[in-house]
């Protein structure tokens, strides 16, 4: 049976009607257009639709809409504000850290994710986070140097 969902998405309330156990993906894709979330596996196991549920990071394709219920979520889209990027996009930007980009937004998400909680994150807690998102291209060295670079300009260097 549908319920009736209202959220904060990107700073703006959203409400939308549908099946509870549907994949917050789905409903941020589908039914808010948000498409700057991608899919990826579906199963958890990739990160390429990672977007921030009350601050935290989380695979979304796994994450029923009814834990968003009278949540926070920020997307990709929810990042810059106006021609300003976050710095974790910038730091992307000025470190080439992409490559067909597919798995960009939820990388981003992911870091955003991981700096609010550690703003000095140390290599291994880079590793260890980092180490659950999936790039095909094989960015990853690039990668690293990126999130260096945002945890610099985060502290303002
Ligand atoms: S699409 Fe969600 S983890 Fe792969
Ligand atoms: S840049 Fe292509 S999948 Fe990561």
């Amino acid at each position: 049976m549908d319920s009736t969902i209202t959220f904060t998405v990107n700073g703006q309330s959203r409400t939308v009607t549908t099946d509870p156990q549907r994949p917050l993906l789905d409903v941020l894709r589908e039914d808010l257009k948000l498409t700057g979330t991608k899919y990826g596996c579906g199963e958890g196991q990739c990160r390429a639709c990672t977007v921030l549920l009350n601050g935290k990071s989380v695979a979304s394709c796994v994450t029923p809409v009814r834990d968003a219920d009278k949540q926070t979520v920020l997307t990709i889209e929810g990042l810059a504000q106006g021609s300003q990027l976050h710095p974790v996009q910038a730091a992307f930007l000025e470190e080439g850290a992409y490559q067909c980009g597919y798995c960009t937004p939820g990388m981003i998400m992911g870091v955003v994710g991981l700096l609010s909680e550690k703003p000095k994150p140390t290599e291994d807690d880079i590793k260890t986070r980092m180490q659950r998102h999936l790039c095909r291209c094989c960015g990853y060295p690039n990668l690293t140097k990126a999130i260096h670079r945002a945890t610099a300009l985060q502290q303002g260097k």
